[in-house]
């Protein structure tokens, strides 16, 4: 293996950086060249890249984002939008390659393999944490104490006018970011898409605890779950209260990555390469239960948070 690309794809999470680092250093130390492609998949489509040595990734381990950047470029599914792709790939000889992203990214990575015949290792990185074959991705751990941060500091105004805050948290289709936010910040309710909800019910039990006392309630609503302007419009017509509406947005992705996310990335990032290096491909790494493993690039969605939330009602941690 004398020369391998390595791209971040998707939406950007904080760690990709450090996972790039990891990839470079350790492709370095077998004497391999890198190319880092910029931009993801657009550019490989457009054959825009730079070699890179240690010193391209030098004190970027603590940096948010990603230096190679990224794009959002779903054409690449089409067969329009994959040819370009073929001609960069003819161009660069690639022997192998490490995908950093999300399930979008792995999707790619899987045709890379598939179409091209290009050995590809995938490095799973999306705040969702949606991607099955690991227990984090990389930027999950920091959009939460992000997204802790920014509901702690909503706690105190809200407690301060006596108001009902409606705050929504990103994770797309998947709900675990907004679950564990709520258990984290000891939020009244939450709403995630994995569990059917009514707006009459959340009403009731925000009613339910104001009449126990409560002047106050912080309702944590998944985007996938539905839009907070519809539950704060709701609420406030149906109980008569004041509330405000905060929706945290890309925030959550964006910030130095946690201890956590970085030692993470910087493991699955160096097992990413050497695996490559040792012939293996078609493969993502992960970290189940603390140790990395490996699955299959394509395969079946992640279960849900449900258990998370049936434990935090057990736990009576939410109204
Ligand atoms: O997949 C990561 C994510 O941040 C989701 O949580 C969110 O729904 C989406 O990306 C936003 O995408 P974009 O940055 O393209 O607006």
């Amino acid at each position: 293996m004398k020369r391998i690309g390595v791209l971040t794809g998707g939406g950007d999470a904080a760690g990709m950086n450090a996972a790039l680092r990891a990839v470079v250093r350790t492709a370095w130390r077998h004497d391999a060249e890198v190319i880092g492609i910029k931009q993801g998949w657009l550019g490989l489509a457009e054959g825009t890249y730079e070699t890179m040595v240690p010193g391209s990734v030098s004190g970027i381990l603590q940096k948010g984002g990603t230096i190679l950047r990224t794009f959002r470029y779903p054409q690449f599914a089409t067969p329009e939008g994959a040819a370009p792709v073929g001609r960069t790939l003819k161009k660069l000889k690639l022997d192998g390659m490490v995908v950093i992203g999300g399930d979008g990214s792995f999707r790619g990575a899987a045709k890379l393999e598939r179409e091209f015949g290009l050995p590809v290792i995938g490095v799973p990185a999306t705040i969702d944490n949606d991607i099955p074959g690991t227990d984090y991705s990389i930027g999950f751990d920091t959009a939460l104490n992000i997204a802790i941060d920014a509901v702690d500091k909503v706690r105190d105004t809200a407690t301060s006018h006596g108001r009902i805050f409606v705050i929504e948290v990103m994770g797309r289709e998947y709900g675990l970011l907004a679950a564990q936010t709520a258990i984290a910040t000891g939020a009244e309710e939450v709403l995630l898409p994995e569990v059917p909800w009514k707006i009459d019910d959340v009403c009731r039990r925000i009613a339910e605890s104001y009449q126990r006392g409560k002047h106050h309630a912080l309702i944590i609503v998944a985007e996938g779950a539905g839009k907070a302007s519809y539950v704060s419009f709701e609420i406030k017509a149906r109980l008569q209260r004041d509330v405000r509406m905060v929706v945290l947005g890309h925030v959550q992705r964006g910030g130095a990555p946690s201890g956590f996310d970085r030692i993470m990335a910087s493991r699955l990032g160096h097992h990413a390469t050497e695996l490559l290096f040792e012939g293996q491909h078609g493969l993502m790494v992960g970290v189940v239960a603390n140790k990395v493993q490996t699955s299959p690039l394509e395969k079946k969605t992640k279960a849900g948070p449900k258990s998370v939330l049936r434990d935090a009602r057990l736990m009576e941690l939410l109204v």
